[in-house]
């Protein structure tokens, strides 16, 4: 017989050990995580450059008007703490009050922090916890332990939640109120693969779990403290072993991709209907996020292109070295000094036949071959930038004194603002 789960008490209240994760830009809203809290879960709003509304109700474009990459940012800022803030508003109400109501950040967004404490201002009283990832968020804990709010770091590894322990959580220990292990290989967006793990080595995440308990036990952390499952759980029953299991103390689960099935999640109707038939194969977890993280997707006719552009890639040298003798003569103009293999120059005629007649420099000393029309597009995103990550590969923003990463922007890349906001086929797909 199915063990079935209990309910747990959390941020001062009753509910059952059931997460819907936070999903940017606007996959999980008010409408979706007020759902869900009112029905005894916990419900997670995007803190991910949420929507915010006019009198009427309608959703208020993100249009930026100042001049620099800059002041944009600072634009930016303002619009995510007055969505964010709204969507807990309303998410809130939804419960009457009563639900358990999570926010996301990704340490990783532009503005991070500045956001967090805009949010946790105007909020007061309604959140119950902020969960963040995507990164090594250190002053997440004091942030939240300000506004009297608890934390849930999301981490890969318990090695990644030992390094947060010692060095800042340790310190706010009585916010911690719980701990999301997002499974690397099975979560859907954006994944903490480390360099020593190899993402077609997936790895069973029950000994990743236990080494994680095992770790916070070392911590002197409360068995009843849960450890959150993300990643692939789709049915509990699936998970029997897991609930009520000694060995990993009190586990409660997170979903991420099923949710986005429900008549309230917000993504288009056109994108509900596609992942009801997707197949094999149709999930790729790739490496196109500008964030620089692993990210998993939907192969959508977005992401193939991305992939077909970093397939018309070829390495060049600035002088003649090795078997790189051969004087690139297409798609750079009339520059000098692209040396290739024959082979890359006969591929590099090839694709400029078909009318990828443009090579863009990469940060890896190779070029990428594009039309001229995907060139625009390209130089178009990059330079109406808004600042939306800390460290951004596609525009080399980053959130720093001079504003760059100091690495040439990057065109096998993709603007997430733009790519999201404009076309729901586009990257907002991307990352279901
Ligand atoms: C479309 C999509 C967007 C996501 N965006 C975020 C995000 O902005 N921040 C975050 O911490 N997790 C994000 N996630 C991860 C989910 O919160 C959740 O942990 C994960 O999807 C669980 O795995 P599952 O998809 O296999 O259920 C996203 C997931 C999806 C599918
Ligand atoms: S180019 Fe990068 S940092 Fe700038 S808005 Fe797009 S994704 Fe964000």
């Amino acid at each position: 017989m199915f063990k079935g789960i209990r309910p747990i008490r959390y941020a001062g209240r009753e509910v059952l050990p059931l997460i819907e994760g936070g999903k940017g830009v606007s996959a999980t809203n008010h409408a979706s995580s007020g759902a869900w809290a009112a029905a005894g879960g916990i419900g997670t709003v995007s803190a991910v450059n949420a929507d915010s509304y006019d009198p009427e109700g309608k959703i208020i474009p993100q249009i930026y008007h100042a001049l620099t990459r800059r002041d944009r940012h600072e634009e930016l800022i303002n619009y995510a703490i007055e969505g964010a803030s709204e969507q807990v508003r309303r998410a809130f109400e939804m419960t009457g009050g009563k639900g358990a109501i999570n926010i996301n950040v990704l340490w990783e967004m532009g503005g991070a922090q500045r956001i967090l404490h805009g949010v946790l201002e105007r909020t007061r009283g309604m959140v119950a916890g902020v969960t963040c990832g995507a990164g090594m968020p250190y002053k997440l804990s004091e942030i939240t332990a300000s506004y009297g709010v608890n934390y849930l770091p999301i981490i890969s590894s318990a090695r990644a939640f030992s390094a947060l322990w010692k060095r800042a959580y340790s310190k706010f220990a009585d916010f911690l109120a719980a701990v999301v292990y997002e499974d690397p290989w099975l979560a859907g967006g954006h994944n903490g693969l480390s360099n020593a793990e190899d993402p077609l080595q997936p790895q069973d995440p029950y000994p990743r779990v236990k080494a994680l308990r095992e770790t916070m036990r070392q911590g002197g952390i409360s068995d009843d403290v849960p450890i959150v499952m993300a990643g692939g759980v789709w049915n509990l029953k699936e998970w029997e072993d897991w609930i009520d299991n000694p060995e990993l103390g009190q586990i409660a689960f997170q979903f991420g991709t099923r949710p986005l099935l429900t008549k309230e999640s917000p993504i288009p109707e056109e994108w509900k209907q596609r992942l009801m038939t997707l197949e094999e194969g149709d999930v790729l977890l790739h490496r196109f996020s500008p964030t620089g993280f692993y990210s998993s997707a939907v192969r959508t006719p977005f992401l193939r292109n991305l992939e077909a552009r970093s397939h018309r890639q070829i390495a060049f040298t600035k002088e003649p070295i090795g078997d790189h003798s051969f004087e690139l003569d297409v798609g750079i103009g009339n520059k000098k000094n692209h040396w290739v293999t024959r082979g890359d120059l006969l591929h590099a005629r090839e694709w400029f036949a078909q009318g990828f007649t443009e090579a863009l420099k990469t940060p890896d000393e190779t070029l990428v071959f594009v039309t001229p029309d995907e060139k625009k597009i390209i130089r178009k995103d990059q330079a109406d930038c808004m600042g939306c990550l800390s460290q951004c590969a596609f525009s080399s923003w980053a959130d720093n004194e001079k504003n760059t990463t100091g690495r040439l922007a990057d065109p096998r890349s993709f603007c997430i603002q733009r790519r999201c906001r404009t076309s729901p086929t586009a990257a907002r797909s991307t990352r279901i």
